[in-house]
């Protein structure tokens, strides 16, 4: 099954809720966000998927923000709880992989749990190419992943585990490592899950 199909099936078929990577609030990205983004910053959230951080980013007065998602079915989902809030966010949906972002675009680039799902090489390289062309001199990255205590598998697909050092090695010179940490994240169901958090600065 091709990325897409696999998470529309995933959307289409989860409350929002019931899905292994719910939080309320996503409150350490929102925490690492508000310390690199003053306003006016442009920033985008790759595999935003249905969480409420568009939400609470709108709530703190961010005007320029963009999701990007593999799942038309999650920003369905999204859009209806934003209503006309959701006029006030640029949609765009495409794989991370195989899009042309605009060349220094953004601010703020924010991804949890997206860049694990890249397990080849091609896909990790695409992804790192537009993360360093669509992010401005100056602006800031934050990546999590799972960690190395992490699953091996989430949603069904396998996944890459990091620590601090791999995952901000898979970016190059060009991000400086300003802080790095692992969190444990715990499921709808209660179980543990180890993730990683890099927060870099593009130079
Ligand atoms: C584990 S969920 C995390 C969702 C959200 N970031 C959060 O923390 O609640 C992974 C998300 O990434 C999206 N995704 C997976 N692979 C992708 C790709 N190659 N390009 C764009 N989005 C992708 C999925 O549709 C899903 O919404």
């Amino acid at each position: 099954m091709d990325t897409k199909t696999h998470w529309e099936k995933v959307y289409k078929t989860k409350e929002p809720q019931a899905v292994s990577w719910y939080q309320a609030h996503l409150e350490t990205s929102l925490t690492l966000i508000e310390r690199a983004a003053h306003l006016p910053s442009a920033i985008i959230d790759i595999g935003a998927g249905e969480s409420t951080l568009v939400d609470d980013l709108l709530a703190r007065g961010y005007e320029n923000l963009t999701v990007l998602d593999v799942s038309q079915t999650a920003f369905d989902v999204t859009k209806k709880r934003l209503g006309p809030l959701s006029e006030q966010v640029n949609w765009i949906v495409a794989d991370i992989t195989q899009v042309e972002l605009k060349p220094s675009a953004y601010d703020v680039w924010h991804d949890r749990a997206v860049f694990h799902f890249l397990i080849s090489n091609e896909q990790r390289s695409a992804y790192v190419r537009n993360v360093a062309k669509a992010v401005k001199t100056g602006g800031h990255v934050i990546v999590s992943t799972f960690g190395p205590e992490g699953p091996t598998k989430c949603s069904g697909l396998e996944v890459m585990r990091y620590d601090s050092e791999s995952l901000h090695g898979e970016f190059g010179s060009r991000f400086r490592l300003v802080e790095s940490f692992k969190e444990l994240h715990q499921t709808p169901v209660g179980a543990p899950q180890q993730f990683v958090y890099c927060y870099c600065r593009v130079e």
